[in-house]
């Protein structure tokens, strides 16, 4: 099998070709490493993946999180993201508050920012999709950064910023109980991450990313705005319309992602994703007092 890495977008995003994601050797994942981290999203067509495979695949990026206890698949290593019953297999009335929890995914966001040990990657497969709808938008991090004046640039190297998965999730109008806010308490994390195999630069940020460490709050959240929107301006992302079968692997570190709607009522939409953490990245945070004091 020959690997063929094709370009989606300008600044970021690739369709691998020639691989069998369920029997991968050596070599041909460390060409799959490395395309994901020069491209930050990988997008791979006809790759079936029941769960156990999925998790090995995954498992070759790193440790996987478990998920939180709000997501159905919670004491899996899968945060399921469906409109399907987990236990009954029947579509889920549009009022359930699973689907309301899902509005969330709806926001420009990074898998994970919002804990103690962040995450690499993602993986997300496609087991059902719906014909119209559904589809998932990529932007880059990376490129906001690399774009931004030398000036700007100094002025956010070395800035921390703070993430909440409380308070993001009351952003689309889910408010959490006591247990989920004691178990989802915010994280602190450089806005500018270096990718180490790379040298490349970017931020990171999204719905999660609350407020800039010692900011004043109005110039921390015009900041982040202004991040944000260079981001996901409608030029600069990648959309992605799904077919079953198909495997996503983003980078959490440099890029964005978000869900979009489709009709619940009249179609099935299941998407598994496994999330890998990345424990390496907290020796970066030794130069971070403001890190290390947020207990
Ligand atoms: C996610 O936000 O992790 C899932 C995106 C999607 O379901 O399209």
């Amino acid at each position: 099998m020959t690997i063929t890495v094709t370009s989606l977008a300008e600044r970021f995003g690739a369709e691998i070709s020639g691989v069998d994601l369920t029997n991968l050797s050596t070599e041909t994942f460390d060409a799959v490493r490395g395309a994901f981290e020069a491209h930050g999203v990988i997008v791979f067509r006809g790759q079936p993946m029941d769960d156990d495979q999925q998790v090995l695949f995954s498992e070759r990026f790193g440790p996987l999180e478990k998920t939180v206890s709000v997501n159905p698949a919670v004491g899996t290593p899968f945060a399921r993201q469906s409109n399907i019953d987990i236990a009954t297999g029947e579509a889920m009335n549009p009022d359930d508050k699973r689907i309301f929890y899902q509005k969330g995914n709806m926001l420009w966001h990074a898998d994970s920012t919002f804990k103690e040990v962040p995450s690499l990657c993602s993986v997300l497969t496609a087991r059902e999709v719906p014909a119209t709808g559904g589809d998932t938008q990529f932007a880059s991090t990376r490129a906001v950064y690399e774009a931004l004046d030398p000036s700007i640039q100094a002025r956010l190297d070395g800035c921390v910023v703070e993430h909440d998965f409380t308070w993001s999730r009351a952003q689309s109008g889910f408010e959490f109980n006591k247990a989920q806010r004691a178990e989802n308490p915010p994280a602190r994390h450089p806005l500018v991450q270096t990718n180490p195999v790379t040298g490349r630069k970017s931020l990171m940020i999204g719905a999660h990313a609350k407020c800039i460490i010692g900011w004043d709050e109005e110039e921390s959240r015009a900041m982040l705005d202004d991040l944000l929107n260079r981001a996901i301006a409608p030029n600069e992302i990648y959309v992605h319309k799904w077919q079953t079968g198909d495997a996503i692997v983003w980078d959490n570190r440099a890029t964005l992602h978000r869900a979009t709607p489709f009709d619940v009522t009249k179609h099935r939409r299941l998407m598994q994703r496994t999330t890998v953490s990345n424990p390496a990245a907290i020796d970066e945070y030794a130069g971070y007092p403001e890190i290390s004091q947020a207990g």
